[in-house]
């Protein structure tokens, strides 16, 4: 029997935001070194791609939890593969065919996944003009189709992540009600619509009207809060000023600070050396990860990497002129050595 981990977290729980290109299996576990969520989420993943022959190995290495394994002698509370998979993770979906939504949400148990979240929220073109994302916005009857075909499939806990509406605000009044009778588990709304993409900062003043039509229509469903929401600090305000507020999910904050949820730092900024750490922990990883996929005939690209380096080469004096190096650099093994020598200048 699937226990529905989202009644078992702490109240103002947090979440590491569902990132494509970014939270994937290697920067989750950094992120777990640095200071873990109660929730990960992973990038998103197509039903489609899964359902199709062509697809199916793609969709499968983007829901690998393989490397973070841990071995079973860590004992160490400490060890971020002990952390990894101790820490629920929730794989994250989209599409628009019911009968795929199906079939990848009777795969996820056994792939050890804690939950199921539909992406009812993505503003990307491509995205969209394929049905799915914030698109589904504009398709109700379809998206709830969606929902309980996953939810038959499945005894994991299935939740949506969404935003206000697709161009006004004011759709949230409909929408979300729609979701909400769905008994899902978790919804977590991106306080924008797609029309207002990231560009605006998020309606915070909307949270007590969202509050009231949780606990109108669905109060066992956990409602979690999405938008401009920095670290740990900020979800411990926001959570006293929004008590009813279940959760608080955290993107992009994760590149201002990677130590971002965690407790010991919520006073204080990570050192130079607390990064470059993170950062050869992270280069580590991207290895085993490359070798992992290179052994089944796969890739692991080394280009995607450089988007991290301004995570951890950042606000020292030094660093722009480091990063532009890094930046010129084209495997891991240069990275490494470039840092060694301007550590040893
Ligand atoms: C690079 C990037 C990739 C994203 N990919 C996804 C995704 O795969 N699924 C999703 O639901 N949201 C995705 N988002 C949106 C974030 O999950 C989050 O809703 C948004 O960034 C707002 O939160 P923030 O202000 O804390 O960053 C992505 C955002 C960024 C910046």
């Amino acid at each position: 029997m699937v226990t529905n981990f989202w009644n078992n977290l702490p109240h103002g729980f947090t979440v590491l935001a569902p990132m494509e290109g970014v939270t994937d299996v290697v920067f989750r576990k950094v992120i777990s070194r640095a200071g873990a969520p109660d929730v990960f989420f992973t990038e998103f993943t197509n039903v489609s791609s899964f359902a199709s022959e062509k697809g199916r190995n793609n969709a499968l290495e983007r829901l690998d939890l393989e490397i973070t394994k841990a071995p079973k002698s860590a004992k160490n509370s400490k060890n971020p593969d002990r952390a990894l998979n101790t820490t629920p993770v929730v794989a994250q979906v989209w599409g628009k065919n019911p009968a795929h939504f199906k079939e990848l949400a009777s795969a996820l148990e056994n792939l050890g996944f804690s939950g199921l979240d539909i992406n009812m929220g993505c503003p990307d073109r491509h995205v969209n003009k394929a049905g799915g994302g914030a698109a589904m916005i504009k398709t109700p009857g379809l998206a709830i189709e969606c929902i309980k075909s996953a939810k038959s499939a499945t005894s994991l806990p299935v939740s949506v992540k969404t935003r206000l509406g697709f161009t006004y605000i004011d759709e949230y009044k409909t929408w979300l009600p729609l979701l909400l009778e769905q008994n899902l588990s978790a919804l977590t709304v991106h306080l924008r619509t797609r029309k207002e993409m990231s560009k605006v900062p998020a309606h915070f003043e909307l949270i007590p009207e969202i509050i009231k039509l949780r606990d109108k229509i669905s109060p066992d469903t956990k409602l979690i809060i999405n938008g401009d929401i920095n670290d740990i600090k900020h979800v411990q305000e926001l959570s006293k000023t929004y008590p009813e507020v279940d959760g608080f999910m955290i993107g992009r904050g994760v590149f201002k600070n990677p130590f971002c949820f965690n407790k010991e730092y919520i006073d204080k900024k990570p050192s130079k050396e607390d990064l470059q750490d993170l950062l050869e922990y992270h280069l580590s990883l991207f290895d085993k990860r490359q070798k992992e996929l290179e052994k089944r005939n796969s890739r692991y690209p080394y280009e995607p990497l450089k988007h991290f380096f301004k995570i951890y080469i950042n606000n020292f004096p030094g660093a722009s002129g480091l990063r532009a190096k890094l930046m010129e650099c084209h495997d891991t093994a240069s990275v490494r050595a470039l840092l060694k020598s301007e550590t040893t200048l």
